[in-house]
């Protein structure tokens, strides 16, 4: 699946870099210019930004939900990772004000 329709990033090509970025360093805050930069690519119109966080998100939980990390480190970073939703704005919100209406 398309995420980001300026660059072509697929889905995929996005989980595969959040794990290698976990795999350098499980604690590491992935926001998603680190993504987009280890892709060699540069968020345009950032639309697509609040689906990475939330790609971000999951495959930061199913990783660490295999560590064998403290449980109170995984949900203390786990809070860091999604803090990025205020930053970023939620899957639903796409960087539409409250009022906006499509017609
Ligand atoms: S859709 Fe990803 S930068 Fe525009």
């Amino acid at each position: 699946m398309l995420i980001c329709h300026c660059n072509l990033i697929t889905q995929k090509e996005i989980e595969e870099v959040i794990v290698e970025l976990l795999e350098q360093d499980p604690w590491t805050l992935i926001v998603p210019a680190k993504v987009y930069h280890t892709l060699q690519k540069r968020g345009r119109c950032c639309g697509c930004f609040p689906n990475v966080v939330e790609t971000i998100i999951r495959v930061t939980e199913s990783y660490h939900s295999c560590s064998e990390a403290s449980e109170g480190d995984v949900v203390s970073h786990l809070d860091r990772v999604r803090e990025l939703r205020v930053q970023y704005g939620s899957r639903t919100h796409e960087r539409r004000k409250a009022g906006h209406r499509a017609a």
